[in-house]
């Protein structure tokens, strides 16, 4: 039985079948309407959350299964003080596999721990998100065609978004990446991203403050809201909160074949005005998110492949 804590627990030859396999599932959706007949997802939601809730609730019923869960620690008997470890093996009576959130880093190892089925991260506090970091995969390698050889903007809130830390454990693992990573100096990257990853593998990165000196040279721009819910002290939170907002004019620095993702909600970082540029892209990524949440569940439920 395997799990989906981390990008890292998929080598990067099953990431790039998992890839296909999603894209195989975009461009047949009939084909797989019921590979999982009979199949049961539980989504254990301790957090907020709109996509990769019902992006999950969507792929499995897209697939023929059915789903169950909570969409609140409230709505849980969470409220009465259960543990993480006491829930999963609850619900691993219910179901055949559960996507979960929750609040503290590490969470979602726990609950692996106890569990009988496989459990997928969907998200641990501050740490780490790994379908999010599958969508923006099938994202970029859908519009640029590759995973490797480009430079990647990360902007804005590095130090609490666990997609980033994600998708630059993820990204390393491919030639030729070069990151500039675009912060404030209170949120920047934590010291476990830029020293045990991008110095451990090499990589090339700098880390500025300017988004509009950064833009010309970027192949993909990936935006990232301040995540007030991390933050300890609501002063510090109005005071960084619009430290970046990409608008028209900032798009115009950009180069015509530069893709802008954001894993969304978006606050104000991007300005609506910039939706109907051809090169934002994160709507596209909420499709995909869908179709890569598809191809997980299969892939962990060891499903076959239909003909
Ligand atoms: N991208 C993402 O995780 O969105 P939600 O918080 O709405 O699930």
């Amino acid at each position: 039985m395997r799990h989906m804590l981390n990008p890292l627990d998929f080598s990067v030859e099953e990431i790039d079948r998992l890839l296909s396999l999603a894209s195989d599932i975009e461009h047949n959706l009939p084909k797989y309407a019921h590979v999982c007949d009979g199949k049961k997802l539980a989504t254990l939601f301790y957090e907020p959350s709109t996509r990769t809730r019902l992006s999950f609730e969507s792929a499995m019923l897209s697939l023929g299964g059915s789903v169950l869960g909570f969409s609140s620690a409230d709505s849980s008997s969470a409220a009465k003080g259960e543990s993480v470890s006491d829930t999963i093996r609850t619900i691993s009576c219910y179901a055949d596999i559960a996507a979960m959130r929750h609040p503290k880093e590490g969470s979602a190892l726990v609950a692996s721990q106890a569990s009988s089925i496989p459990v997928i991260n969907a998200g641990d506090g501050g740490h780490q998100h790994p379908t999010q970091t599958l969508t923006d995969l099938m994202t970029i390698r859908s519009l640029n065609g590759k995973l490797n050889n480009m430079t990647i903007g990360l902007c804005g809130d590095l130090k609490f978004g666990r997609t980033v830390h994600s998708l630059i454990n993820a990204m390393v693992r491919y030639p030729d990446i070069r990151f500039v990573l675009i912060a404030p100096d209170e949120l920047r990257i934590p010291s476990y991203i830029r020293e045990d990853v991008l110095k451990a593998n090499k990589v090339e990165f700098k880390e500025v403050n300017n988004l509009d000196e950064a833009m010309p040279e970027l192949d993909i721009l990936y935006m990232t809201r301040v995540q007030k819910e991390r933050f300890f002290n609501e002063e510090d939170y109005i005071r960084l909160k619009d430290c970046y907002i990409l608008d028209k004019k900032k798009m115009k620095l950009a180069r015509e074949n530069m893709y802008v993702l954001h894993p969304l909600p978006r606050v104000n970082e991007i300005s609506t005005e910039v939706d109907s540029d051809p090169r934002a892209a994160y709507f596209k990524q909420v499709q995909y998110g869908v179709y890569v949440r598809m191809a997980l569940i299969m892939t962990l439920l060891e499903v076959e492949k239909p003909c």
